[in-house]
């Protein structure tokens, strides 16, 4: 295998992930962030951990998943297949397998990304790596996520439609795990693939951010990076992004805003109409016409005061100019403070016209050409 020497990977196995015995910044009631705001971030429940990561046998994750049965296959995504599995001790796992479609050195290059950004951490809405396999292929063995990925749940038409206390909870969730990412672990991380495909479920409906085949440290001095080529999913892509290949967290906090969208109102970024959810919703959100944007599925059991904080934050979120998007501190703050302080986000009236000019529907013919995007 091109990548893997074994002198690397004994390394990547011989480091423990860091103990997460000493209180995050996150728990603590109030955070200073580097760009000096101030949040108050409810503390979380969880108890801290201390994980290890284990190194699994080809035997130990076949076994579990019955030789990967077509019955165990709960997901397919750009690269891989993700097999159900249950290890000896009855742990329900999710392995993820490189499909040997894949086998160009990019993918493989993803598959091990994923594997270096996961080791820096943990967060009870960031995806639980227990360990790998480079044994027959390469191989990601995860806590399995029983509910699926959001998108599943919010869009398969045979479930009963997701309830409003739900959707908060995944929206408030998400952007804890994001606003861990970008502040609080111990590197910058820009996940480049927020989506609701990429947001996993627990048992009881907690969200975690999944797939880190992207993601892409960001040294603390650097302000942002460009990256070529494009990649990500359209809907999802912020302009400066699409555009110019510029990522920085403000990327994230375009895709979370789309994110949110998505949640308030049932619809797909993108679903083959020549309207892209975030063009639909712009207008409506701009107008405060808040109600028009909820799933009508919701026959009008939702909380308004929730309903107004996230699709404010979703507003700011999907600002064409990133530098008015606010940070994942500051989405935090408009969803969960006391005070609601829109005076603070209103644009000058020049920019305000800029912003309307935007759309995705005119962006798809200015692009450039290296644009590699997969459709949901
Ligand atoms: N830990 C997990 N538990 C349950 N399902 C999972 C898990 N990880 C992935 N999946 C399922 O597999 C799909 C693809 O996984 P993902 O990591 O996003 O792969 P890709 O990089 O190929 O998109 C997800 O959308 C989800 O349905
Ligand atoms: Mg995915």
């Amino acid at each position: 295998m091109r990548y893997i020497r074994t002198g690397s990977f004994k390394r990547l196995f011989s480091i423990k992930r860091r103990s997460f015995d000493v209180q995050h910044p996150e728990e603590s009631a109030s955070t200073e962030e580097d760009n000096n705001e101030t949040v108050k971030i409810v503390p979380m429940s969880e108890p801290s951990q201390r994980l290890t990561w284990k190194y699994f046998s080809y035997e130990e994750i076949s076994d579990a998943t019955n030789n990967f049965s077509s019955e165990n296959l709960v997901g397919k995504g750009g690269y891989a297949e993700v097999y159900r599995g249950t290890l000896e001790d009855g742990q329900a796992i999710a392995v993820k397998r490189l499909t040997k479609a894949y086998t160009d050195e990019r993918k493989e290059k993803e598959f091990l990304t994923e594997i270096g950004t996961l080791s820096h951490v943990c967060h009870p809405n960031v995806t639980s790596l227990l360990g790998c396999s480079i044994d027959n292929g390469l191989y990601l063995i995860f806590q399995f996520s029983s509910r699926g990925s959001v998108a599943s749940l919010l869009h398969d038409e045979k479930l009963p439609t997701m309830d409003w206390k739900t959707r908060y909870k995944i929206v408030v969730g998400t952007a804890r795990g994001l606003h861990y990412l970008h502040k609080v672990c111990p590197r910058r991380i820009i996940h480049r693939d927020i989506k609701a495909t990429n947001i996993l479920l627990t048992a009881d409906f907690e969200p975690q951010i999944s797939d880190f085949g992207l993601a892409k440290w960001l040294p603390s001095q650097w302000t942002h990076r460009s990256i070529i080529p494009i990649e990500g999913t359209f809907g999802h892509l912020a302009p400066e992004y699409f555009m110019h290949g510029i990522v920085d967290e403000k990327t994230d906090v375009f895709a979370f805003g789309v994110f949110v969208l998505e949640i308030i109102c049932g619809k797909k970024p993108v679903d083959g109409s020549h309207q892209s959810l975030h063009s639909w919703a712009k207008p409506i959100l701009n107008q405060g016409e808040i109600e028009k944007l909820v799933d009508e599925s919701l026959g009008g059991a939702y909380d308004v005061t929730q309903l107004n904080r996230l699709a404010f934050a979703a507003s700011l979120c999907i600002r064409a100019s990133s530098s008015w998007r606010p940070t994942m501190s500051e989405v935090l703050e408009v969803m969960l403070e006391n005070e609601m302080d829109k005076e603070r986000w209103k644009m000058a009236e020049e920019e305000e016209e800029q912003e309307e000019f935007w759309s995705y529907e005119d962006l798809e013919c200015e692009c450039d050409s290296s644009f590699s995007t997969s459709p949901t």
